[in-house]
């Protein structure tokens, strides 16, 4: 883990998503608190049986827990309004880290999707992120200056066969981050998607085929694939003063996958070493 740099030194929040050490959620939350911030934690209602946030409480210095199921108004300005309770007046940092495709998840094709669960999985996935600041904005919990975060992947833009749902889910956020960056940018507030690698979590290991995303990933990006720590190290950076004039984009975490074509372990992967050395 990265030293302490002070970079959220005063500031407060609220980061959802965190249910297990394997949850980017929970690096980035070890990471804003390493960094100064102080923040409550945030689940589905359901992530009290399956989750362990109890100890990323402890963990980060006492911080609070509300849970809040991310498809309900009322929880969520409930927990805005719990949040800028407990941590003193409105928030600098918003971040949002939820995901779940149900149809990919029972193994339904694309071809085939049931509809009731598509829309619970946009819901889920996407249209939460618009909740998250409608709810934040009516709680008046947003400070002038502040940042939100969500989290993508490249699916958003590109077909990655077995993503299916997922990838209209992740083009979905990054349009609303888009959307609402235009109405936020009025009070200073900037809102970011970081595309991050395919990551070994419990919404990542969901998605079957994963293990080949996971190793394409791996066998084309120059840096290969990036975990959850040089996430959370990234997505401080952009919870900080130093990003202020960054809003309304998709930010690649992604050891340069997304830049990539073919790459030379992809090649010798297919074909054995028909490349003869290394001349890249
Ligand atoms: N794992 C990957 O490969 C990968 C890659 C790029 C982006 N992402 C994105 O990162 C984010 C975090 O996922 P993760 O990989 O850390 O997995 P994770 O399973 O640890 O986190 C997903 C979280 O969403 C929460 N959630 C689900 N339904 C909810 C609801 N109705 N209300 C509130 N919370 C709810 C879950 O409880 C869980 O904590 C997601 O947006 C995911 O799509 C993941």
């Amino acid at each position: 883990m990265a030293d302490s740099n002070g970079l959220l030194a005063g500031k407060t929040g609220v980061i959802s998503g965190a249910l297990d050490p394997d949850s980017i959620a929970w690096a980035l939350a070890e990471a804003a608190h390493r960094e100064g911030a102080r923040f409550v934690l945030t689940n589905a209602p359901v992530a009290r049986r399956f989750g362990r946030l109890d100890e990323l409480a402890e963990a980060t210095g006492g911080s609070p827990v509300v849970y809040a199921d991310a498809t309900s108004d009322d929880e969520l300005e409930d927990l805005f309004g719990q949040a800028t309770d407990a941590l003193g007046g409105p928030l600098d940092f918003v971040v949002h880290s939820i995901g779940m495709g149900m149809n990919v998840r029972k193994g339904r094709p694309y071809e085939d999707l049931k509809y009731e669960w598509y829309q619970k999985s946009l819901d889920i996935s996407a249209v939460s992120l618009h909740r998250m600041v409608r709810a934040a904005l009516a709680k008046d919990a947003l400070a002038d200056g502040g940042s939100v975060l969500a989290m993508s992947y490249i699916g958003a833009q590109r077909v990655f066969s077995e993503y299916s749902e997922m990838g209209d889910a992740k083009a979905l956020l990054e349009s609303i981050v888009r959307s609402f960056g235009y109405r936020l940018g009025r009070r200073g507030i900037r809102i970011n998607a970081v595309s991050q690698s395919p990551t070994k979590t419990t919404a990542g290991g969901g998605i079957q085929g994963f293990d080949a995303m996971f190793d394409f990933a791996e066998k084309v990006a120059p840096l290969g694939n990036a975990d959850q720590a040089s996430c959370a190290d990234y997505c401080v950076t952009l919870l900080s003063d130093y990003t202020r004039m960054v809003t309304m984009q998709t930010l690649y975490h992604d050891g340069g996958f997304s830049a990539m074509g073919i790459s030379d372990a992809l090649i010798e992967g297919m074909y054995g070493d028909v490349l003869g050395g290394d001349d890249a």
